[in-house]
């Protein structure tokens, strides 16, 4: 803020919740620039009243809450927070992936509820990441960053992406599978990629099907990507074995949805980059954006087509 109240004058909106539409459709009427989050829609809608906008600031790197070709189409650029969150979300990513292998939420709640009695052999087995096979669905940055990790950890690992990245290829030794093979072959399967008409429920009942009995799902990209109630059922009956889960569709997650009654599901609040650091340079890197939008440079991260960006 001091960075974007040193070069324009600006308005916050202090709600905890995000800004209510009509206050938005308002608001936005006279803004030149526009910094929003990931839980504002940016439509024809809005960008219809914002006969000034010139620049949207997006503080999150994934962008579809924007209609990126609308703005463009009104000349408006759009810029986004890629990068500096990549490595603070591979972590979380594998943090997940390692609190469902050994079932360490569990484990928790059964200590916390007085349940634990005594040291046993057969409580909370869970399964190894060590020699266990990690598939990544998207193996663009953050996806690349997951699989350093596991390959750190002695993990073999598959990717699909929408092409073959021999580069990567050859510097992790990672093997590029389809995509029914990494859901066939996988021990965990984990969602890099990002929310498109074409990525919609790209996990639904049909790939889930495909998966091991034993297999963890983790998904940090955005909710609908996967089928939430097709991964209930798959879950409930025994066709996956485990799901962590930092996005949901919708968000926030209604208390008494299905998947919050099960124990072999963790769901977080969609915090994957949420480290002091990260959201630190994020929130720079949107005033940076929203600063080059207003001055009419090019922004830092743009998502516009070139023709605009
Ligand atoms: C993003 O940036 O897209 C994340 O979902 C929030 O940091």
């Amino acid at each position: 803020m001091d960075r974007i109240n040193s070069f324009c004058d600006a308005e916050v909106w202090e709600g905890e919740l995000p800004p209510p539409r009509e206050i938005l459709l308002q608001k936005i009427h006279h803004a030149q620039g526009l910094v929003c989050l990931l839980t504002d829609k940016i439509d024809a809608e809005i960008l219809n009243e914002a006969p000034s906008l010139r620049v949207i600031s997006n503080y999150a790197a994934g962008f579809d809450n924007i209609d990126v070709a609308e703005a463009a189409r009104r000349g408006i650029v759009v810029g986004n927070t890629p990068e500096v969150l990549t490595e603070t979300t591979a972590d979380f990513a594998f943090a997940l992936m390692m609190a469902a292998a050994r079932r360490i939420v569990e484990g928790d709640r059964y200590v916390r509820a007085g349940r634990w009695k005594t040291w046993g052999p057969m409580i909370f087995l869970g399964q190894d990441i060590y020699g266990a096979t990690l598939g990544i669905i998207g193996l663009g940055r953050i996806g690349t960053a997951v699989a350093r990790r596991a390959k750190g950890f002695g993990m073999k690992v598959l990717y699909y992406s929408r092409s073959k990245r021999e580069q990567i290829e050859n510097e992790l030794g990672v093997e590029y599978a389809g995509f029914d093979r990494l859901l066939a072959e996988s021990d965990f399967i984990t969602a890099h990629v990002s929310l498109t008409p074409e990525t919609y429920h790209l996990i639904g009942e049909r790939e889930l099907q495909k998966m091991k009995r034993t297999a963890v799902l983790i998904n940090t990209s955005r909710g609908p990507v996967v089928d939430n109630m097709a991964l209930y059922r798959a879950l409930r009956d025994g066709k996956v074995a485990f799901a962590a889960l930092d996005v949901s569709e919708p968000e926030p997650i209604p208390v008494g949805h299905p998947l919050l009654t099960m124990e072999n599901v963790i769901i977080t609040p969609h915090i994957a980059s949420a480290s002091v650091t990260t959201r630190t340079r994020m929130a720079l890197m949107a005033a940076d954006n929203l600063i080059a939008g207003l001055k009419g440079e090019t922004l830092p991260h743009s998502v516009s087509p070139e023709s605009l960006g």
